[in-house]
């Protein structure tokens, strides 16, 4: 069998690129989505190069890109085995703060742009029996004052429920993956005493890597620290 394939989207970077490099050493083949295609370039060329990882531009919130880019992928790689819709940003909280341009761009992205990467990788997954995954949040778990990133993520732990019931008796698994505070450039300040990217990717590691009766359908992961 030929190795598997693995899309991220939101890959350039953070979360998404840390976990493209511990898929790449799992003996995955990567599919690296984002806007920034000088930074997915240097990440598919750091990973093996064209054979092994595919750099494709894209924007998440627009359906035509999406559903190109998953053609790309199945051009280039014949196969899709796990499809991660990851690419999201928050904001300030307080329901007076940011712009509504802002709330705009953080909504399309965050869930419709999650909405639309599941629509355009099922018919693939379903192929394969593949693996979908979903970053979430903590703040998709419990509700933060004034955040309406928050109510974002509350609608991915609400879509991948969804997205696993829809699913059920097609061999597709479905991961909501909730990290709490983790040092990506998510933040503009770095955080202290936060998780690592790589600590994120292991828990994906873990989740695709059980057997095929197995779906790991949630995973909340907080630095030791966090108390909230
Ligand atoms: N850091 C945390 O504490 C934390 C905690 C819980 C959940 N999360 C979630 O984790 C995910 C990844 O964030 P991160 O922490 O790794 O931050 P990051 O380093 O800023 O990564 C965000 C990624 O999303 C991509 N992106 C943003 N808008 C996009 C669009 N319209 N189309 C395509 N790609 C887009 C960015 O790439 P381009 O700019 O190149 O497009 C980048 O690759 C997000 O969903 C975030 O909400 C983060």
């Amino acid at each position: 069998m030929p190795d598997p394939v693995f899309l991220i989207t939101g890959a350039s970077s953070g979360i998404g690129a840390a976990t493209a490099r511990h898929a790449a050493e799992a003996g995955y083949r990567l599919v690296l989505a984002a806007r920034s295609r000088d930074r997915l370039t240097d990440l598919a060329k750091e990973l093996g190069g064209d054979k092994r990882a595919l750099a494709v531009e894209c924007d998440v919130t627009e359906w035509e890109q999406q559903e190109a880019m998953v053609k790309e992928a199945l051009d280039h790689f014949g196969r899709l085995d796990v499809a991660f819709a990851n690419a999201g940003f928050g904001g300030t909280r307080g329901f007076l703060s940011d712009t509504p341009e802002h709330w705009r761009a953080m909504v399309l992205t965050n869930v419709y742009g999650a909405a639309l990467t599941i629509r355009a990788t099922i018919p693939a997954l379903k192929e394969t029996r593949g693996h979908l995954l979903l970053t979430g949040s903590v703040a998709g778990r419990r509700s933060m004052p004034g955040s309406l990133y928050s109510a974002t993520k509350w609608a991915i732990t609400g879509m991948g429920e969804s997205a696993r019931q829809d699913l059920n008796d097609t061999g597709v698994r479905v991961t909501v993956i909730e990290p709490g505070m983790v040092d990506t450039p998510f933040f503009d300040q770095r955080p202290s005493a936060a998780l690592e990217p790589d600590d994120v990717a292991r828990a994906i590691v873990f989740a695709i890597s059980q057997p095929a009766h197995v779906d790991v359908n949630e995973i909340l992961i907080r630095p030791t620290a966090q108390t909230g």
